[in-house]
């Protein structure tokens, strides 16, 4: 194909704008799916992706489209639309499917107005130098207010509310006039086609029937069916086993040539072996320079997951490797701890990737976890300068520390002008720094902020929506690290470490978590036959301490008289209870305690 024919193009928007409503309405109008093929969100395969309603993983669809023009006649192009995983989490995912195209549609609900996920990929898109096209969806619906937001698009990317496309992805009003912008506005790919061939990877998923489907944009050159090529990367060598394009099955192809889009599958059985921003070249005299912006996937948020029976433990290793294949970002190492026997500890892209991770292992692999409360990754500086980067609390390294860094964002707040205070105040609490605020109407406005990842990892969403009755949004990405007064707090039973409750806490912030923890404990351990003290400590300085106290533990005092089936009843409970036990030195803490005290409240 020519690739003056040619239009890359992805749609942001925020959560439930309708970005997968105006596909689905343009794989219809472009005639690739027909009427009765049509299920709504086509383009979300995966399960849990329905269910919650939100895309994970992108892909990329073919589609052809002659735009009327002026002299009313009809030149076909083609239109590749890349679909851009919606979450936070995925930051670097959605900066790679922006590299591929050369123009988006920011889709905005004419019923909300800008959210801050609008906003953050908003300022992806634009260090993309991408063509940016505001587009007003629902206009259908009768709360809809397309004047109010038409000036507010218009303000925050500087063009005239005219400028903005209204449309309703529900009744298809607009949509075919929105393509027609597309083919007109969008610039076409350039690159240069009689060079070594150099193809950039923006999305790999696990197909169980196919292996690994890769998903490509030729930038230069071209890449033939049954070529060897090499992933430059790695400098690892495979053969193209099949190349192609998604309208929208997979079709297969001899070959993608400049600025065109499609999928390769070469056999590799794992992501991990394609990754995401890596560049593809011909094996033989193949490109010296890859593309820019590679990144290797770096978890950012850490858990321990333990099943809770653990006999299960091989099933949840499986099932980790099997995830794995479909997820390059996820990294799992096993791990014992003593309060709660063999586990992994697991690293994720943020707290979405770990809850959809948690989840599909207890949906789709029938598993029953714990999960220790998350934590960031910390470098350590020791006084004699070595280093150590701990993902586990419980392994913060003893001895002289002479800094501790911890990762930053950038956060990004959208909120009605009345929850200024509010946010502030909160955002205070939380140790962030304001960088800007901008009013983007009179009745709203944008803050942003500096904040540890730590602080956020912790209910920030929750009190965020709790203190601006629902109505602020967040987004933020990875920014670096800065140092701070952090501490390890250690929570002892009986003398004893419980490793699943030590926590790198800002030194001002170590109390009061010492005594919400020790208070928790103290509700939920049983009374065992001596007395059992609960401190909280930062090194070996006791912090706080809550005392349970002893009792005999007779539970046959309550069996006046020879009543001997009731007696027999009660042994066996105990005895019942007794399993579930773990036990921590000498104490014994029912598994419901830690459950309880871990679970985040
Ligand atoms: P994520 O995949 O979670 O990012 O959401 P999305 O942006 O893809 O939104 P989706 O297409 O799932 O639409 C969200 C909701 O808005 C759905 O209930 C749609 O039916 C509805 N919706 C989408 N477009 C329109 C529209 O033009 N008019 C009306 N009335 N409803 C719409």
């Amino acid at each position: 194909t020519d690739p003056a024919l040619i239009r890359n193009f992805c749609i942001i928007a925020h959560i439930d704008h309708g970005k997968s409503t105006l596909a689905d309405r343009m794989l219809q109008l472009t005639g690739i799916v027909e009427e009765r093929q049509m299920r709504a969100q086509y383009l979300d395969r995966m399960d849990i992706e329905r269910e919650r309603g939100i895309t994970i993983k992108s892909q990329a669809v073919r589609m052809p489209w002659s735009p009327t023009s002026e002299d009313g006649t009809a030149t076909p192009h083609i239109l590749n639309m890349i679909d851009t995983p919606g979450h936070v989490d995925f930051t670097y995912e959605v900066s790679r499917s922006l590299a591929a195209c050369e123009g988006c549609i920011l889709l905005v609900d004419a019923a909300q107005g800008i959210e801050a996920q609008t906003l953050a990929n908003l300022y992806l898109a634009m260090e993309n130098d991408l063509t940016i096209i505001p587009v007003l969806n629902k206009i259908d619906l009768p709360a809809a207010q397309p004047d109010k937001f038409a000036a507010e698009l218009a303000h925050l990317i500087g063009c005239e509310p005219e400028d903005v496309l209204r449309v309703s992805a529900k009744t298809g009003e607009g949509v075919g006039e929105l393509l027609d912008e597309v083919v007109r506005l969008v610039p076409a790919p350039v690159g240069v086609k009689d060079a070594p061939a150099r193809a950039m990877i923006f999305d790999s998923v696990y197909d169980a029937y196919r292996g690994v489907v890769t998903y490509v944009k030729v930038v230069d050159g071209e890449l033939g069916r049954r070529e060897r090529i090499r992933m430059m990367s790695t400098n690892a060598a495979h053969e193209l086993l099949e190349i192609g394009t998604n309208s929208p099955e997979m079709t297969a192809a001899d070959g993608l040539g400049v600025g065109e889009v499609g999928y390769l599958i070469t056999g590799v059985k794992d992501v991990r072996q394609s990754k995401v921003g890596d560049t593809i070249t011909q094996f033989h005299k193949g490109a010296t320079e890859a593309l820019p912006g590679y990144k290797d996937p770096k978890p950012m948020v850490f858990s321990g997951l333990y099943p809770l029976d653990g006999s299960d433990y091989p099933e949840l290793r499986d099932a980790l490797d099997k995830l794995q294949l479909n997820d390059a970002a996820l990294v799992y190492e096993p791990e014992t701890s003593a309060a709660l026997g063999f586990g992994f500890r697991v690293g994720f892209l943020g707290l979405l990737h770990l809850e959809v991770i948690r989840e599909r292992l207890e949906r789709e692999f029938g598993l029953d976890l714990i999960a220790t409360a998350p934590n960031v990754v910390y470098r350590v500086v020791m006084e004699d300068r070595t280093e150590h980067t701990v993902t586990n609390p419980s392994e913060f390294p003893t001895g002289k520390v002479d800094e501790v860094h911890e990762p930053v964002v950038r956060a990004t707040l959208l909120a009605p002008s009345e929850f200024i205070g509010a946010i502030m105040e909160l955002c205070q609490t939380r140790r962030g720094n304001l960088q800007g605020m901008d009013y983007l109407s009179e009745d709203r406005v944008e803050l942003r902020y500096t904040l540890p990842l730590a602080e956020i990892v912790f209910d920030f969403f929750d009190a965020l929506k709790s203190k601006t009755r629902g109505y602020a949004s967040l987004d933020y990405e990875p920014t670096g690290e800065q140092s701070a007064d952090l501490v390890k707090v250690d929570i002892l039973l009986h003398g004893d470490k419980v490793d699943a409750f030590s926590a790198i806490v800002h030194k001002d912030k170590a109390y009061a978590y010492g005594v919400r923890m020790a208070g928790k404990l103290r509700e939920l351990i049983p009374r065992q036959q001596f007395e059992v003290p609960i401190q909280a400590a930062v090194g070996s300085r006791i912090i706080a301490r809550e005392t349970v106290r002893a009792i005999r533990k007779d539970v046959l005092a309550k069996c006046y008289g020879g009543d001997i089936s009731r007696k027999r009843k009660l042994l066996e409970k105990q005895k019942e209870g007794k399993k579930r036990m773990k036990v921590v030195g000498r104490v014994e803490v029912p598994q419901e305690a830690f459950i309880a005290a871990l679970s985040s409240d």
